[in-house]
């Protein structure tokens, strides 16, 4: 079995939920507490052993390559004003290789993946949206990764969704349990409440077969018009070893405004340089 060794992120959408923030700004740069949210996801695929990341980017996403290039005026500015470079941790990491490709038109997540099929290649890979921010020791994907060892094929990432959210993710049709995996019969792309086949919702973490790239290139679009990978990714079950994963993680979703700073405050309440002042704050209101 070929291990993961890398990860795409498709960071080319728009960014609707979060406007005006997104007009001009990347949402992946937008921060959480004190880093853009892009490197959270960089860092949990880099403690999983990931060694190439793949940004598949848009027009207005330049700043997320760049932010991963080492800062190297501002360390030689900084350096000659005798300012410290503690904070400057993320110019200094070792981020593996990082590539980028462009996806042209949002035609949908599942065409994002496809733009990267040429730097897959014929290895598993895995996929990161970043907007699903998972706070986990070890990482959600380092616990894919792990399950991967055993269960092979595809894995993703699921949570027990409310009843009336299954308009807003894959829904799985759950076979047999394993542990924390359940193996995956069916996957339909935003079912409503009536016609989920389970209230299990696959979040933003995936680790997937390279065949999956010629599917989604013969793919015609799907919900939403949209190029969708739940549609690819159906096709693959019955072919190859398919699962769900429950990780041990806290989810936030990014991508809309309230789980935006939700995420915002759980992370500043486990820090305790900033915790007190909030909790403070809070315990006021
Ligand atoms: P979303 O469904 O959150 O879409 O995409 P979006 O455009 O980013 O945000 P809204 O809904 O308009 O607010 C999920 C992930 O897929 C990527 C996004 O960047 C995000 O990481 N994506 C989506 C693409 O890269 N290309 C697309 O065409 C669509």
């Amino acid at each position: 079995m070929k291990p993961v060794r890398k990860a795409v992120f498709p960071v080319a959408g728009l960014g609707t939920r979060l406007l005006p923030a997104t007009k001009t700004m990347p949402k992946e740069m937008l921060t959480i507490v004190d880093r853009p949210l892009i490197q959270y996801a960089v860092d949990e695929a880099r403690e999983a052993g990931i060694e190439q990341i793949i940004f598949v980017t848009g027009r207005g996403k330049s700043s997320l390559v760049d932010y991963f290039d080492l800062g190297f005026e501002l360390e030689v500015a900084m350096q000659s004003a005798g300012k410290s470079l503690d904070k400057l941790d993320c110019s200094r990491a070792d981020y593996g290789e990082i590539v980028s490709v462009r996806q042209q038109r949002p035609l949908g997540l599942g065409h994002a993946v496809w733009c990267a099929r040429h730097i897959v290649g014929d290895e598993p890979f895995a996929v990161l949206l970043p907007d699903d921010l998972m706070i986990g020791q070890p990482g959600a994907l380092k616990q894919m990764v792990d399950a991967y060892a055993d269960l092979g094929g595809n894995i993703v990432c699921a949570e027990e969704v409310p009843a009336n959210r299954t308009r807003n993710y894959g829904i799985i049709t759950p076979g047999e349990i394993k542990g924390r995996a359940t193996e995956v019969l069916g996957l339909v792309e935003k079912p409503a409440p009536e016609d989920a086949p389970s209230r299990l919702g696959v979040v933003g973490r995936y680790i997937l077969q390279p065949e999956v790239m010629d599917i989604i290139g013969r793919a015609e679009p799907g919900a939403g018009g949209e190029i969708q990978l739940t549609d690819a990714m159906a096709e693959l079950i019955g072919l190859q070893p398919f699962h769900a994963l429950t990780v041990q993680a806290v989810r936030h979703d990014c991508g809309d405004k309230a789980g935006f700073v939700l995420a915002n405050l759980a992370i500043a309440l486990d820090r305790p340089d900033l915790a007190p002042l909030i909790e403070d704050y809070l315990a006021r209101r």
